[in-house]
């Protein structure tokens, strides 16, 4: 399955061109074999957040959303509430998993509010900000998110008879 995933950088002092996270994400998408359907940078601004979010999962059919930066514990971080506002469903074991793998390379993972939830049948997936964090973060995730598209698409189990 070629999935479709779209990144939205949440940050008040990065452009695109200075996005190295980002550009790390991409990378790792395309080594997948799967497509970067498109690359934003927002600040940290709750509405603009969750306007990127929709964009993605609505405009480019993302299926999978990933935020990458504003997670933490600071004031300006408000990407899990931006999140929370326009998802419809939890999805606490990605998250979970996200922050074990990560508890493996540092202790500061428990410092992550992230969250994973559903948008229709888009997975919107928080991403830590830094390029070491997000990469790691991928490698605790990106092997279910397969697999995770198909089960949104209602294609994941035979009907039982
Ligand atoms: N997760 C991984 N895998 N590696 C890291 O270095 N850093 C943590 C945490 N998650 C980190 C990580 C730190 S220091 C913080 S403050 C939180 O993510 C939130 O980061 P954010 O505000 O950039 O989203």
């Amino acid at each position: 399955m070629n999935l479709r995933i779209s990144i939205v950088t949440c940050s008040d002092t990065r452009d695109i061109a200075e996005d190295a996270a980002g550009a790390r994400l991409e990378e790792l998408v395309r080594a997948q074999g799967w497509t970067v359907a498109s690359h934003v940078v927002v600040r940290d601004d709750e509405t603009a957040i969750a306007q990127a979010i929709c964009a993605a999962a609505d405009d480019e059919r993302a299926d999978v959303v990933i935020t990458c930066g504003g997670t933490g514990l600071s004031p300006r971080d408000v990407t899990p509430e931006a999140t929370r506002s326009v998802c419809d469903r939890d999805v606490p074991g990605i998250a979970e998993a996200m922050r074990a793998y990560s508890m493996t390379k540092t202790r500061r993972a428990m410092l992550s509010r992230a969250l994973c939830m559903q948008r229709g049948h888009a997975l919107v997936v928080n991403f830590p900000g830094s390029t070491k964090a997000a990469q790691e973060s991928w490698e605790g995730i990106y092997d279910q998110l397969e697999h995770a598209a198909h089960m949104m698409a209602g294609e994941g189990h035979p009907a039982r008879p």
